[in-house]
């Protein structure tokens, strides 16, 4: 059994629809920024906190855990520097929380869901696992500090794990059952698409003067579904001993603008925005694009879909999503 803890969120539910086809999956999710209806039937549902030792024990004694997943985090840049004790609250001390109970269960293997924020400003155009982690943000750093408790777990207590590091997940499963549904929505590619809906007026760009040839941001683009192949690929690495311990980034090595993205984003629905320049937003790095050559060599994942594609199924869910969160 594979315990996904976040497995009604974002990432989490996408995991979970391919997880379940070749595993029993139980997932633990308080609901507080997931969804009841984005998690697949197949798995067995708990809700609960992973920073409660009582939610932990019950889903621990339940059921055989054989993995771990952990998908379930606060993840907003902007929202981690005006409230810093939310994000080492749920991102780092109830993870310890989970660790713990973990190897009171003897249950050592485990995947974490990190991110592109651990490298804060890289001093590089492609990211590798080696490039320095300077993160500029208490949610990097919150990521960043469970990788650390990680690597002592293994030193000292024989843990073994897949570290994953997005880059900018985007994209809906290909039936458009889920995709991204956020409250509120902070996300490039699911805003714009909100407004080409008529959900919102316009768009705004933060930041037309970065040091970038259109002035905009640049971003790696990954499909949700590729990101979830990826999970399953380190899964199989776990249980099958090929990986002690790896860190790995995720991203398809392209980088994309916000205009780049905003014209893909017309031409896959045929419609016109209406952009509007706006400031900055702070702690925004002008550049982030990976190399995830690593794991390609690994592991042999690399991404599959493309910026078009990805942006067509995020459409086809937006289209879909009334019908299924109503
Ligand atoms: N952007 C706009 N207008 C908007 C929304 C976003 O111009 O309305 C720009 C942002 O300034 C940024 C780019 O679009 O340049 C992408 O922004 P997102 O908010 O979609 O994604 P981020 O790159 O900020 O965030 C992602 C993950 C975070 C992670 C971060 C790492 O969502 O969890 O990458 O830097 F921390």
């Amino acid at each position: 059994m594979i315990l996904v803890i976040g497995g009604a969120g974002y990432i989490g539910s996408h995991l979970v629809k391919e997880l379940v086809k070749t595993n029993e999956v139980v997932v633990l999710d308080n609901l507080s920024t997931g969804h009841r209806w984005a998690i697949d039937e197949k798995a067995v549902f708990v809700e609960g906190n992973l920073g409660n030792e009582k939610d932990l024990e019950s889903v621990f004694t339940n059921h055989k855990i054989d993995a771990v997943m952990h998908f379930a985090a606060n993840s907003l840049v902007g929202e981690s520097v005006t409230d810093p004790l939310k994000y080492y609250q749920n991102n780092v001390a109830a993870t310890l929380t989970l660790l713990q109970t973990m190897m009171k269960h003897n249950v050592k293997k485990f995947i974490f869901s990190s991110t592109a924020a651990t490298y804060g400003i890289p001093s590089v155009d492609i990211i590798t696992e080696d490039t320095a982690t300077n993160p500029i943000n208490p949610y990097g750093r919150s990521k960043l500090m469970i990788e650390q408790i990680l690597a002592d777990f293994a030193s000292a207590y024989d843990m073994e794990y897949v570290v994953l590091r997005y880059f900018n997940a985007a994209g809906a499963y290909e039936t458009a059952e889920i995709g991204e549904c956020h409250d509120p929505e902070t996300h490039l590619v699911p805003i714009i698409l909100q407004h080409l809906l008529g959900e919102r007026e316009n768009i705004s760009v933060f930041g037309s003067d970065y040091d970038t040839a259109d002035g905009t941001c640049i971003r790696d683009y990954i499909h949700v579904t590729d990101l979830a192949n990826a999970h399953i690929s380190a899964l199989q690495a776990l249980l099958d001993g090929s990986k002690k311990t790896a860190t790995y980034n995720l991203g398809n090595g392209l980088g994309y603008s916000v205009k780049e993205v905003i014209e893909t984003c017309e031409k896959v629905t045929g419609k016109k925005a209406n952009v509007v320049m706006a400031d900055r937003r702070a702690g925004d790095p002008a550049r982030l694009v990976a190399s995830s050559d690593k794991i390609h060599a690994e592991l042999g994942w690399k991404a599959q879909i493309s910026l078009e594609k990805i942006i067509a199924s995020a459409w086809n869910w937006h289209q879909n999503s009334a019908k299924v969160t109503n």
